[in-house]
């Protein structure tokens, strides 16, 4: 396959281009800083502004002359945006997340799409923030929620060309923890049926798999892959304890 993947730089991103290396597929990874791995070309772009994002495309077609399939991962990294709680929280905290997750993800959808061959695929990336709600991270959790409704919508739009569905995270073991407590981890990992987080390899296999033609018949599905996050340890697990 001809491969997309946004965000490539960050933790699922690297973990996503390095198995798709290992399988045989070319990539092209963009990211705002860059990706430097032998055999990946690297495109520069800011999901957000969308000349950029023009430009890169113009990059793909040169070098692949066409795509198999899209991976959308990049997503607002800063970190500030979870210590605010809902009284701290500006409108403006909710536009900046929405503006780099969902109309970011539209946009290289938007450009890719005249690249994109018959049978193609397009994975985006949510959370289960958007399935569960949380009291933290709001406007991640709602731009999340974006997310799932524009790769419903797109799946809709797109069919039968092109196959598009949505991976919903749990815990990944990626930079994003570098800024949590030990107490907070073990909140996190206590909030699994599998009790950890998940690791960045875990994660990129889902995304392959949908990427890949094994999933052929799978389009406008949210696969959930969060260490069973989204039910939690209900009544039934501290009663068998
Ligand atoms: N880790 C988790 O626990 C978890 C859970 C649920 C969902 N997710 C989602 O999964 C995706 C990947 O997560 P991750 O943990 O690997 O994230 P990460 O390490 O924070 O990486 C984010 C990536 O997005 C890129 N990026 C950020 N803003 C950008 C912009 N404006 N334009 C272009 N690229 C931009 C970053 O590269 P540059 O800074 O170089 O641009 C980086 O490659 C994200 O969408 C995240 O929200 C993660």
């Amino acid at each position: 396959m001809d491969v997309l993947v946004t965000g490539a730089s960050g933790g699922i991103g690297t973990a996503l281009v390095e198995k798709l290396v290992r399988e045989g597929h070319r990539v092209v990874a963009m990211s705002r800083g860059g990706l430097e791995m032998e055999g990946v070309i690297s495109v520069r772009a800011d999901v957000t502004r969308e000349e950029e994002v023009s430009r890169a495309m113009g990059e793909v077609m040169r070098t692949l002359g066409g795509l198999d399939a899209v991976a959308c991962l990049a997503g607002h990294g800063d970190p500030n945006i979870w210590r605010k709680g809902l009284e701290e929280l500006a409108p403006i905290d909710l536009l900046d997340v929405f503006r780099v997750d969902v109309v970011g993800t539209f946009t290289i959808v938007k450009h890719a799409l005249g690249l994109m061959r018959p049978g193609s695929s397009i994975v985006l990336v949510s959370s289960s923030a958007a399935l569960m709600g949380d009291t933290w991270g709001v406007p991640y959790a709602i731009a999340k929620g974006g997310i799932i409704s524009l790769g419903m919508s797109l799946a809709k739009a797109l069919a039968p060309k092109i196959r598009v569905n949505v991976v919903a995270f749990g815990p990944i073991l990626t930079r994003w923890v570098g800024w949590m407590g030990e107490g907070e981890l073990a909140c996190i990992r206590g909030r699994t049926l599998l009790g950890r987080l998940g690791d960045p390899e875990e994660a990129a296999e889902a995304i392959y798999f949908l990427l890949s033609p094994r999933s052929s018949y799978i389009t406008g599905h949210v696969l959930v892959v969060d260490g069973g996050e989204t039910i939690g340890p209900g009544p039934g697990w501290c009663t068998q304890a």
